[in-house]
């Protein structure tokens, strides 16, 4: 028997022998993964000890997940976001300096052509919503102000809901802009405050939440995407700490330092001096960026 002829299946020694057929394999790090994969998948199944028809409701679960997906619909990736798969890549891929700014979930309603807007801009273009000013700093992890910093902001409206899912309700690009820092690394801009929304429920994976008593929701956010010359990218949101799901976001994205405080400002002298029309919430939060090759 060749080093690949691991002699024949038993319950016992299943895994190896799946894992010893694939010794002629021209990809190693496809051997390593699968290799992984198939040890503890057989140690799963060797826990659970499905029946048959157990067996088939799993297939047909991973079936309907791939028939859900389409070019703007991705079950599978939902599927990672609540077993806390994405996340935990993210973190993986994404270990940073203390100090810097921690990643979460880019999540699956980000558009490539935002329009870039002046510094100050209102992204709400419908007038709907609490008035709500964001401000802060773009920093490197050495203090100093980032210039030409990108800034690509993108947010559900007060009821939940982007842009994208509501066509024909909402204006295209409502809740989303592009902003660049100058010298000093400042940024401002106007929205809404944000609200809780469900991810998507109405498939597999929403069905399966059901089933175990999950909830779809995530707390209200503003999603980020920050780039500058020199700098790692970094794909992260805000959180209002005072949502009510803030401590059972449905894909796990939440991190103590994400939490961003939403003021609400009634002192005219304040409303005056930030150029806005009556009271407003207020939300303050710098962000610092790695250098490249830290
Ligand atoms: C989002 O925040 O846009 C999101 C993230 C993961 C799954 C669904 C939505
Ligand atoms: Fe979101």
């Amino acid at each position: 028997m060749s080093t690949e002829e691991q002699g024949y299946f038993t319950e016992e020694n299943s895994a190896e022998v799946v894992v010893s057929r694939n010794a002629n394999a021209q990809n190693a790090r496809l051997a390593e993964v699968i290799g992984i994969l198939t040890r503890h998948l057989h140690a799963a199944v060797k826990e659970i000890e499905p029946t048959q028809e157990e067996w088939m409701q799993a297939i047909l679960f991973l079936t309907e997940t791939g028939h859900m997906c389409n070019d703007w619909r991705q079950e599978f990736i939902l599927l990672s976001d609540v077993l806390g798969v994405s996340m935990l890549v993210d973190a993986i891929n994404n270990r940073k300096p203390t100090g810097a700014s921690e990643s979460t979930v880019l999540g699956p309603f980000h558009v490539e052509d935002a329009p870039e807007l002046p510094m100050g801009s209102n992204i709400c273009l419908d007038q709907k919503g609490e008035p709500m000013l964001v401000k802060g700093r773009i920093l490197s992890t050495g203090g100093h102000p980032i210039d030409q910093a990108k800034i690509d902001v993108w947010q559900a409206n007060d009821e939940g809901f982007y842009d994208v899912q509501q066509k024909g309700i909402q204006p295209d690009f409502n809740l989303r802009g592009v902003f660049r820092t100058g010298p000093d690394g400042s940024y401002h801009f106007k929205g809404v405050k944000p609200k809780y929304y469900p991810i998507p429920a109405d498939g597999p994976v929403g069905k399966m939440l059901e089933s175990l008593g999950r909830h779809p929701y995530r707390p209200a956010h503003l999603h980020y995407i920050l780039e500058a010359d020199d700098f790692e990218p970094l794909i992260t949101h805000i959180f209002d700490p005072d949502d009510p799901y803030i401590h059972s976001d449905a894909v796990f994205g939440v991190k103590e330092s994400l939490l961003a405080r939403f003021e609400w400002v009634e002192d005219v002298t304040r409303i005056a001096e930030n150029g806005m029309d009556g009271p407003y919430y207020e939300v303050v939060h710098d962000f610092v960026l790695v250098p490249k090759g830290t």
